[in-house]
């Protein structure tokens, strides 16, 4: 199968804040010399951790996350980043939306977008039972909680 060309870059998207940013290395690499997808979807959780956990105040479980689809490779010395926003603030839990784009070293200064999942997270007590939150509503997250933009 013919590898996916590299598209024109998209614009960074204006609804969400940048959580992490991050390159990977080697280590990183499937079979193809591409960068794995396990790899990928550990940084996704990463970063939709950071953001819930920002608002939640507090420890988090994974509890689901919805389809992951890879539309181009990430390659190594990519600049990969982590954009993010917060969908539904629920009683014990916290869903957000994850986008993820690479810089190419090639080309810089223009993003490709690599994959977005919706994943959700469960504010849990010291015995790992889910616990209730005062979060607010995703339209009241307040500014100062979301990491500013480079
Ligand atoms: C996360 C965990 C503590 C939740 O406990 P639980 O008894 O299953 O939770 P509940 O059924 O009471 O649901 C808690 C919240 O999760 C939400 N939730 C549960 N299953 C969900 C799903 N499949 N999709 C989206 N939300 C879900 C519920 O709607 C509820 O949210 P709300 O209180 O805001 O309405 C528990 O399932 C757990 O420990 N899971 C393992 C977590 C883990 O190890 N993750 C890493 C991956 S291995």
């Amino acid at each position: 199968m013919a590898r996916s060309p590299d598209t024109p870059g998209v614009a960074l998207p204006a609804d969400k804040s940048l959580i992490l940013k991050v390159v990977p290395m080697p280590a990183d690499c499937n079979a193809n010399g591409d960068i794995f997808g396990g790899w990928v979807m550990s940084q996704v959780d990463l970063a939709g951790c950071t953001l819930a956990m920002r608002l939640a105040g507090g420890r988090m479980a994974t509890v689901a996350v919805k389809e992951f689809v890879f539309k181009h490779p990430i390659r190594v010395g990519d600049v990969v980043s982590f954009y993010g926003c917060v969908t539904r603030v629920g009683r014990t839990s916290v869903t957000v939306d994850i986008e993820v784009f690479a810089e190419r070293m090639s080309r810089q200064g223009e993003y490709v977008k690599v994959t977005e999942a919706v994943l959700t997270y469960v504010a849990i007590d010291a015995e790992g039972n889910p616990r209730a939150m005062n979060a607010p509503a995703p339209d009241e997250v307040p500014a100062a909680i979301l990491p500013q933009q480079d």
